[in-house]
């Protein structure tokens, strides 16, 4: 069954619980993590929670719960919803004041919602995503997972309207992320990414991605990418915590390979490590 929770409570899915006085719907004055549980079991929550609490203290919201208590929270969440399969949103907001831009003295609130997951279609997977490529026109601080997605929703639409499953942001010349993901690229053996500044949100699964790599004896450089670079890779990918590891099969009008080996490596590296940590955290 899917949940949502709303001022401390587990509550219907859709059930209206946002009071008009809520920060994070009058001024998206939040911070928000995504987590995917496998067989019952958030992956890599740590590590969630850790940049939760760095997106919370980057806007100084103090977090409504201690970390036990988050982790009971999602625990519960999970048990009650008994979905073994789920996708976790959270949101922690600012709190519920009447609208002033000014700091309220009012406690941060918590929202979450469990669902089924959203899956990429195993198609997607084979042939790999078409993408465009469109100006990161974000502020200066993507390190923070906060609320405010408008520029991410354009890029994205903007990419669909054409065909596209993702857009690739490009700042001053070089590739950011993706407008809801981390690219990578292959070139002669090597895995680049853009490094983890505070121009990109570094991703649980890039940073997981990256260990995986380097236990596979690949070579990792996180280095800014230029467009005609990302155009001319061996192997291209996104990764995030929906979708994995997912190969990029055309760049604007720009095919790549459909031969990925380094993608097929490091995919089946990826899946036995999401396999061992559910198998530790359960
Ligand atoms: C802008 C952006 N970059 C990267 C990612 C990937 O992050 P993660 O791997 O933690 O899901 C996301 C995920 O939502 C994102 O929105």
């Amino acid at each position: 069954m899917e949940l949502g929770y709303y001022d401390g409570q587990f509550r219907d899915i859709n059930e209206k619980v946002i009071p008009i006085d809520e920060r994070g719907h009058q001024f998206g004055d939040g911070v928000y993590e995504f987590i995917r549980v496998y067989k019952g079991t958030p992956l890599a929550l740590s590590q969630h929670l850790d940049r939760l609490e760095r997106s919370a203290k980057a806007l100084l919201i103090e977090l409504p719960f201690s970390r036990t208590d988050l982790e009971k929270i999602i625990e519960e969440g999970i048990q009650k919803s008994t979905l073994e399969e789920a996708d976790i949103y959270m949101q922690v907001t600012r709190g519920i004041s009447p609208r002033n831009h000014l700091f309220p003295d009012t406690k941060a609130e918590l929202s979450m919602t469990i669902r089924h997951p959203r899956q990429m279609p195993d198609e997607a997977y084979e042939k790999g995503i078409s993408t465009l490529l469109l100006e990161d026109e974000r502020w200066a601080n993507c390190y923070i997972k906060s609320l405010n997605l408008l520029p991410n929703i354009l890029a994205k639409q903007a990419a669909a309207s054409k065909g596209c499953k993702e857009a690739i942001l490009v700042k001053d010349g070089y590739i950011t992320e993706g407008s809801s993901s981390n690219v990578f690229v292959i070139k002669d053996q090597i895995l680049y990414t853009t490094p983890a500044t505070k121009q990109i949100l570094c991703g649980i699964t890039r940073t997981n991605v990256l260990a995986c790599a380097k236990e596979e004896g690949i070579q990792v450089r996180e280095q800014h990418m230029t467009i005609d670079f990302i155009k001319q890779a061996d192997e291209a990918f996104v990764t995030s915590t929906s979708i994995g590891i997912l190969p990029i099969a055309r760049i604007d009008e720009q095919h790549l390979s459909s031969t990925r080996p380094i993608i097929d490596k490091l995919t089946n590296a990826y899946q036995i490590f999401r396999e061992q940590q559910v198998h530790i955290q359960s």
